[in-house]
């Protein structure tokens, strides 16, 4: 039987209603086996949640799940080759799998500008910036004696932060790409450092 097109997006929105975090960590398990991969979007689901709660707290569990599965093509698309199809080939998952909508899609675009999306929205902003903070702040803990992120000071975050040759891959506009919300750097580097000591036990940090 043909679905009529009003019926097609009623189900779309239903599906949309009840994208849960199960089901995002199901798939993000589903489609990512290596444990480094799956720690950092665990990591960067804490910070988007964090900054959620900040930004946009009627939306947490979505900013949530932008972080769950951003990276979710990263073992199934060639982007080593071509960094342009990272980003749209975890949306043709997701479609594949029959869930998501267009705010999660632009969402996980948004974090590859390579791709030639480029964030218009706070949540598009945050995912930006959270990505690469996530791995920035891991970097600076590894540093420490006991490689603990408790052990890491906001304005350590700061200083590091200026030093262009530190964790060089960790892109400093993307970082700052926050204050397109609002957010000053230094309000970002404090949540995204409570986020990730929160989570220290499930990220291994
Ligand atoms: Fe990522």
């Amino acid at each position: 039987m043909q679905l009529t097109e009003a019926k097609r997006n009623a189900t779309f929105r239903i599906r949309r209603g009840t994208m849960q975090r199960d089901t995002a960590k199901e798939l993000l398990y589903k489609y990512v086996k290596g444990e480094n991969y799956r720690a950092h979007s665990l990591m960067v689901e804490a910070i988007m949640r964090k900054l959620a709660a900040e930004l946009e707290p009627e939306n947490i569990e979505l900013w949530g799940i932008v972080g769950l599965l951003h990276d979710l093509d990263e073992e199934s698309c060639d982007w080593a080759s071509d960094m342009a199809v990272h980003g749209p080939a975890s949306v043709e998952i997701l479609k594949k799998e029959g869930l998501g909508d267009d705010v999660l899609y632009n969402a996980i675009r948004a974090h590859n500008p390579l791709n030639g999306y480029n964030a218009g929205t706070n949540l598009e902003y945050a995912c930006l910036a959270a990505d690469p903070m996530s791995g920035f702040i891991a970097a600076i803990a590894k540093g420490y004696p006991d490689k603990k992120v408790a052990s890491v000071k906001e304005t350590s975050i700061l200083k590091r932060f200026k030093e262009q040759r530190f964790a060089q891959g960790a892109s400093r506009p993307y970082m700052l790409s926050i204050e397109k919300t609002g957010m000053p750097l230094e309000t970002f580097a404090r949540l995204a450092l409570e986020a990730l000591v929160e989570a220290a036990d499930d990220v291994g940090l």
